[in-house]
């Protein structure tokens, strides 16, 4: 490592080496990457002396680890979302920039004072971002892994929100809470089993993004278990594939749901939907797509497999 070489030169030789990894944002890494190291910001980073050979070969370290595409994330040990941040690392799922999309619809729809469930919590960045935002409201995370409610329990310690280590869609969830929760919120696994996905995806638990039935299966178990949960009238939104639009919206209205509308992300791809429990005076669903087994749950659907690498 040439000492003489400053952060500016480092930097733009790091970006150059990420861009020929298929790094989606070489230089914005290589610039993170450096901030982390060095302890600057990055502006500050523009005008530093050149770092000494310990701190320049703790950089080259992580730009390889980075070009073998362990998540910056995992190098930093720490990632934004809406106003928070939270500590990430091996065994949580890393939250996304389009999950802070319906964690913001549930920071504008919550009553005030009102019940919120996120489910499927990882690193509790919905739950965090609910209780720095509105700190007026009762938050629960559910999760159920080991490894990632360690995370869980790290993250809201102090904000006030309960974490829970259980299945989301076990009837036995919280069901204290039953009938009474204002608004339910997941970023659920959704992806089907054996889709293409970025090589950073395979550092998530693989629990926390494939699911079974196509990529459907926890999905329609948390679409069972908020109707016990929501008071009648009471929101459900989660985050689902881009492909899946249509058929969540049928599963909401043959779960019980009314009023089914599916948001864009920041690319314009239909990634997530929301709807509310119907009212008592409308308790029939309307069985257009699915129906309903002897047991009164949902007959699962099966859509078509549809492939191509999935963002999320
Ligand atoms: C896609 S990650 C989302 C984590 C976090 N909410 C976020 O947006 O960054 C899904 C999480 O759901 C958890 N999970 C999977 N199935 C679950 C279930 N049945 N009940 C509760 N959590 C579940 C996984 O362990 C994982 O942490």
């Amino acid at each position: 490592m040439d000492r003489a070489v400053d952060w500016t030169g480092l930097i733009r030789a790091a970006a150059a080496r990420l861009a020929e990894a298929g790094v989606e944002s070489p230089r914005v890494d290589a610039e993170l990457i450096a901030a982390h190291t060095s302890g600057r910001t990055r502006t500050a980073l523009l005008i530093a002396d050149a770092p000494d050979g310990e701190t320049a070969g703790r950089f080259e370290d992580l730009v390889s680890r980075r070009a073998k595409r362990e998540p910056l994330q995992h190098l930093t040990g720490a990632a934004a979302f809406r106003n928070v941040e939270l500590a990430v690392g091996p065994g949580v799922f890393v939250p996304r920039p389009e999950t802070e999309l319906v964690a913001g619809w549930a920071v504008e729809h919550a009553p005030r004072g009102g019940r919120v469930v996120e489910a499927c919590s990882g690193s509790g960045a919905i739950a965090a971002a609910l209780a720095d935002e509105r700190p007026d409201l009762s938050v629960w995370a559910v999760e159920i892994d080991a490894d990632a409610f360690e995370w869980t329990e790290r993250n809201l310690a102090g904000t006030g929100v309960s974490a829970v280590r259980a299945d989301a869609t076990d009837a036995a969830t919280l069901a204290e809470l039953d009938g009474t929760v204002d608004l339910v919120v997941s970023n659920p696994p959704y992806v089907p089993m054996d889709i293409e996905v970025a090589p950073e995806v395979h550092w998530d638990p693989t629990r926390a993004v494939f699911a079974e039935d196509n990529g459907l299966s926890v999905i329609e178990g948390l679409i069972e278990r908020s109707r016990a949960w929501l008071r009648p009238g009471g929101l459900l939104g989660f985050e689902h594939d881009q492909t899946h639009d249509a058929d969540v919206r049928a599963l909401l209205e043959v779960g019980g749901f009314a009023g089914a509308a599916t948001e864009d992300d920041y690319a314009g791809r239909p990634r997530f939907t929301t709807a509310g429990k119907q009212l008592p005076h409308d308790q029939t669903p309307r069985l257009s797509y699915g129906r309903r087994n002897a047991s009164g749950g949902l007959c699962r659907v099966r859509g078509r497999m549809r492939t191509g690498r999935r963002h999320l």
